[in-house]
């Protein structure tokens, strides 16, 4: 099965440096990220690479909640130069503006223009209940709003309780979360955290997804971002389900090497249904359907 065969480097590598090295989780922009276990494994199928976890993951609740707010502010227009209507393939990445489309390829090889923001950021909060926020001053894009409250309303009927711990981040925003990672882990940072203008937490459609079971299955009270969210209620849920409501999951355990980023199981992009449902049936990630299929979106800087 293609995602054995593709997960077998992946564990080889992770039993020649003990766990050490690469079999940790990854993590993004917060504070109370302190990935300190081994044995990540495939979302999709589960397949468990190693596992010893500190304690067993609690069942999923049966509360269900109505779904959340629905007040609708007006989307924010980009406060910078419009995007180019047409693909820029023939310019430096940095100086790329995406088309604002649902498929602009961001790698650690093809990357943003510092100052593309995208258009329509809209407050979460406007459309989510603080219990999905955590009061967090989160944004994305405006259409991803619909997809993303059906999905979650969803989730609540089905007696989860997910919340979102990041959304959009703009250039600077991603370079502090960046630092927060040079700092904490500098040795691991390039397959945790993308420089400032790779991350496509910069494009408006991207969700890291919290559960509330994480800290128990993980065994540290603080814990925001870590692997065995893939344990979860709420991560199975996902790994399952978000393909339906257009989400893909950015960078699958078996897809490190292509992506460049470590098992990120809580980060899901809106690629819409068909392009999400595609992905989910050929088991591959974004990236790499991409950069299979598509001609350089930029010309890559030199460092
Ligand atoms: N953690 C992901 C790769 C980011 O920094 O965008
Ligand atoms: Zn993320």
């Amino acid at each position: 099965m293609r995602s054995i065969v593709r997960l077998l480097p992946v564990v080889l590598f992770c039993l020649l440096t003990a766990g050490l090295v690469a079999c940790r989780p990854a993590a993004v922009a917060s504070v109370a990220v302190l990935p300190t276990t081994t044995a990540p494994a495939t979302a999709r199928p589960p397949v468990v690479v190693t596992a010893s976890p500190t304690s067993a993951p609690t069942a999923a609740p049966t509360v269900a909640p109505s779904p959340t707010a629905t007040s609708a502010p007006q989307p924010t227009a980009a406060s910078t130069p419009a995007p180019s209507p047409t693909p820029n393939r023939d310019i430096p990445c940095s100086q790329r503006f995406a088309d604002d489309g649902l498929l602009t390829v961001v790698t650690l090889t093809y990357g943003l223009s510092r100052d593309y923001v995208p258009r329509g950021l809209v407050p979460l909060d406007a459309y989510f209940s603080g219990d999905v926020t955590l009061g967090y001053p989160t944004e994305l894009r405006h259409l991803v709003i619909g997809p993303l409250a059906a999905m979650i309303a969803d989730m609540q009927a089905a007696g989860l309780h997910p919340f979102i711990i990041s959304g959009y981040r703009s250039y600077s925003a991603q370079a502090i979360a960046r630092q927060k990672w040079v700092e904490q882990e500098p040795e691991r940072v390039n397959i945790l955290s993308a420089p400032p203008g790779f991350s496509e937490h910069q494009l408006g459609t991207v969700v890291d997804f919290g559960s509330p079971e994480l800290p128990e299955i993980v065994g540290q009270e603080d814990i925001e971002f870590h692997t065995y969210f893939y344990k979860t209620s709420e991560g199975l849920w996902l790994a399952d389900n978000a393909h339906r409501y257009g989400f893909t999951l950015s960078y699958p355990f078996e897809a490190t090497e292509v992506t460049g980023f470590f098992y990120e199981p809580w980060h899901y992009r809106y690629v819409g249904v068909e392009m999400a449902t595609q992905l989910y049936n050929d088991e591959t990630s974004l990236t790499e359907h991409q950069l299979a299929t598509e001609p350089p979106p930029c010309i890559p800087d030199t460092p």
